[in-house]
């Protein structure tokens, strides 16, 4: 019997994981530059909490949550994405009000039972900022350009930024109804989803992939053209300060994203470098959830990416910035006393702050110098009975090989110059 990894996860190697930390590090430190901060919240939920949030009638709460019931029946929920997570967490907490501005940021594993392909897993993970409290336009266009920051900083150029805007309470219904109008005399040809959506969930239609389906939703009526007076200010000032912030952007009148809660802005980052899944970043306001999470009115926005998909084009494009673990030395040893030295000058360099590995187990100098080889150690120090009769060994640098006579207890110093 031979175990594998559930379809659509992957494991994440030690030979790939530098890529992931230096991902990771980045983005934790370009959100603490826009003074975000960390929140954790559980991997799983109350079903509820994604089920009204996302919207029925989405791809996501029709098909693609991993719910299960717990052993006292009750409907828990493998978190789809972060933002209700954090509303719930936030409420819960007192974090968020609308007299505060509240800014968090999240790292972590998401799950959505998704056909798998590259760039689309069912266990993923994203890194997201929630902002609530503030409805200024200028918070859109900010962090937008935190996007922007973000891969510049990780390396990552030739992005397109799509935004839109999807209206409000007031006037999303009237565009609701622009699209049940315009699709009434279509749907006969279209697909059994789209069938369904027009009469559960009538924007979704926009979300069909259906190649047929596409052709009618080309000429659909768009949310700009349907947007009330408040909205349509709001996006005119998003884009002014786009472009006061040198954001390059384009307007995209099909983006309404495949979740239910958002109003006003709504937007997306892709790759050229990636294939079918090009998305690496996903946001957009909600300025309703919060209220009908239970808490006061409060507005909010936020974005996710696909650590994933930023991964691969890092790989892709051989980003410097990220560099595999190396280990600083290899102690080399033979002989029982010579192996007793090097673990207690290794005790002494790891606590001085060096990363330190040697023997186990009394092998041959040749398969221990093939050790250190393999783990790329900058610097081998070769301990054998002469040595330790005269308190000094050789320390031999492997990039160049010249080799330096340091005393046991001159080590730490000299390496730590070195580093
Ligand atoms: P989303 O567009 O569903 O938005 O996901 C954000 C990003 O996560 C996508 O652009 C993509 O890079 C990545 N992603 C999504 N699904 C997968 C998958 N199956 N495999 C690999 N990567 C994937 C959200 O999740 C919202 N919560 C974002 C947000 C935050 N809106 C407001 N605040």
């Amino acid at each position: 019997m031979k175990y594998t990894a559930p379809r659509g996860t992957k494991d994440i190697l030690p030979e790939e994981v530098h890529l992931w930390q230096f991902v990771e590090n980045t983005c934790r430190e370009v959100f603490a530059f826009y003074n975000y901060k960390e929140i954790r919240t559980p991997i799983f939920e109350s079903t509820d909490i994604f089920s009204r949030s996302i919207g029925v009638g989405t791809d996501i709460v029709n098909k693609e949550m991993y719910t299960f019931l717990d052993r006292k029946g009750r409907s828990l929920t493998l978190r789809p994405e972060e933002t209700a997570a954090v509303v719930r967490a936030g409420l819960e907490n007192n974090l968020i009000s609308p007299e505060v501005i509240t800014k968090l940021y999240y790292l972590g594993p998401m799950f959505r039972y998704e056909r798998p392909q590259a760039g689309r897993q069912r266990q993923f993970h994203q890194a997201g900022v929630e902002v609530f409290g503030v409805d200024d336009p200028l918070v859109d266009a900010e962090i937008i350009e935190m996007n922007l920051v973000l891969f510049e900083k990780i390396g990552i150029k030739g992005l397109e930024i799509n935004i839109n805007s999807v209206g409000c309470k007031a006037c999303k219904p009237n565009y609701s109804e622009a699209i049940v109008n315009y699709f009434s005399d279509k749907i006969k040809d279209m697909c059994v989803d789209c069938k369904e959506r027009l009469v559960v969930n009538p924007m979704r239609i926009l979300d069909c992939k259906d190649a047929h389906c596409q052709k009618h939703i080309e000429h659909a009526p768009t949310s700009v053209d349907h947007l009330c007076g408040e909205c349509k200010i709001h996006f005119d000032l998003v884009q002014d300060w786009l472009k006061r912030l040198n954001v390059k952007y384009s307007i995209n009148n099909r983006l309404v994203r495949g979740l239910d809660y958002y109003t006003r802005t709504v937007f997306e980052v892709v790759s050229k470098q990636l294939g079918a899944q090009n998305a690496i970043c996903g946001g957009g306001r909600y300025n309703n959830l919060v209220e009908e999470f239970g808490g006061k009115p409060t507005p909010a926005i936020g974005f996710a990416v696909g650590l994933e998909r930023i991964i691969d084009i890092v790989h892709k494009l051989q980003v410097i910035g990220c560099k595999p673990q190396a280990v600083s030395l290899f102690i080399a040893t033979l002989g029982h006393e010579a192996q007793k030295k090097g673990v207690e000058l290794a005790s002494q360099l790891r606590r001085a702050g060096l990363s330190v590995d040697l023997d186990y187990q009394g092998k041959a100098l040749k398969s221990q110098m093939k050790a250190a080889d393999r783990m790329k150690a900058k610097y081998v120090y070769i301990i054998g009975d002469d040595e330790i009769a005269k308190g000094s060994a050789m320390l031999k640098n492997m990039s160049n090989g010249q080799q330096q006579a340091i005393k046991f207890e001159d080590l730490s110093k000299t390496l730590c110059e070195k580093y």
